[in-house]
């Protein structure tokens, strides 16, 4: 396995979409998660490994990186549940330490998946800790490439699984008035971006931004997604600080349907910026919501059959 990469966070959404297309570019994977699993598509033949890794543990994370030649880190931490999940073990001191153990372990190239909008002002402290994350990976691995999507989709994604959720109320609240602007990114697409810079090719800019073919609003994405259902709704404004007090109010249940930094991310628009690499430096044509919706999301009327 001496042109292996270990994928942190190889098993989740974007994660496994990033195996399979190393995988297909005939290069061997090694899974490295709490929990690895090799994946349903992957036949007797691939060449896939499984490592145990927790990026809170040094000696796992020593392990996963052993003889490999490159390194992806796209574990995530949304909502911190307590104990020793948090933004900054995960994010910060976790991307940190996948980072410095990649530079000892001689790993050629790394990559860090991060977020657009990533930054230390920001009021919300998931947002804060991609940028300290980002800070620490460039501390302990100066040429990293760290690679910032917009919002992902993808067949059973959260996005549009949560809108086609939504949509089953009478009304739809936007956030404020459904003017934050979107790029909403095909996984697939990211996941051939980031297999690209895995390789040996040199890479056209440390850091990139990875938006779909269009921009649009938050409002103008419900919309797309109840025409998809064959769904007819008003659409209701709903004020950011009713948002706000509701996460505060769904803050002591188990399991908050939303959370303060969820509401937080909403509020700025999430666009590719300037003076990035793109897409484009990387010879992919990204796709749009619209022309990859009817492969990402059942259509209303065919949801109820077996
Ligand atoms: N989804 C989006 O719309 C979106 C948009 C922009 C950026 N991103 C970024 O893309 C990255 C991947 O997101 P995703 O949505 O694909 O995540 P995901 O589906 O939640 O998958 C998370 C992965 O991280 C692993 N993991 C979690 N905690 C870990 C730990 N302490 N040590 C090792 N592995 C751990 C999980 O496996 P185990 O639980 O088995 O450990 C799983 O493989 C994240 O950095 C995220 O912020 C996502």
């Amino acid at each position: 396995m001496g042109n292996t990469t270990t994928v942190f966070g190889g098993t989740g959404f974007l994660g496994s979409a990033i195996v399979q297309q190393i995988v297909a570019s005939g290069r061997p994977v090694r899974i490295a998660a709490r929990h690895p699993a090799r994946p349903a598509w992957a036949g007797d033949d691939a060449a896939i490994e499984l490592a145990t890794a927790d990026v809170r543990d040094e000696a796992s994370v020593a392990r996963a990186l052993e003889g490999t030649v490159a390194a992806v880190n796209a574990v995530s931490l949304y909502t911190e549940s307590g104990g020793n999940d948090t933004f900054h073990a995960v994010h910060v001191e976790g991307a940190g330490r996948v980072a410095r153990l990649a530079q000892d372990a001689g790993v050629r190239r790394l990559v860090l998946i991060s977020g657009i909008g990533a930054d230390t002002a920001s009021p919300s402290s998931y947002v804060r800790a991609r940028a300290h994350g980002e800070q620490s990976v460039r501390a302990g691995f100066p040429d990293a490439i760290i690679v910032r999507p917009s919002v992902l989709f993808g067949p059973q994604d959260a996005f549009l699984s949560n809108l086609a959720r939504l949509s089953q109320l009478p009304v739809i609240p936007l956030f404020g008035r459904g003017d934050t602007r979107l790029q909403p990114v095909l996984v697939d697409d990211v996941a051939k971006a980031v297999a690209h810079l895995t390789g040996s090719a040199d890479p056209a800019s440390p850091l990139f931004e990875l938006g779909g073919a269009q921009v649009y609003t938050y409002r103008e994405i419900v919309k797309q997604v109840l025409a998809h259902l064959g769904r007819r709704r008003p659409l209701i404004p709903v004020p950011f600080f009713l948002w706000r007090a509701l996460a505060a109010l769904a803050r002591p249940l188990p399991n908050p349907p939303l959370t303060r930094d969820q509401v937080l991310l909403m509020q700025p628009d999430n666009v590719v910026g300037d003076e990035v690499g793109t897409f484009a430096d990387l010879d992919i044509t990204p796709r749009s919501l619209e022309e990859s919706l009817p492969h990402c999301l059942e259509p209303a009327s065919r949801e109820a059959k077996p």
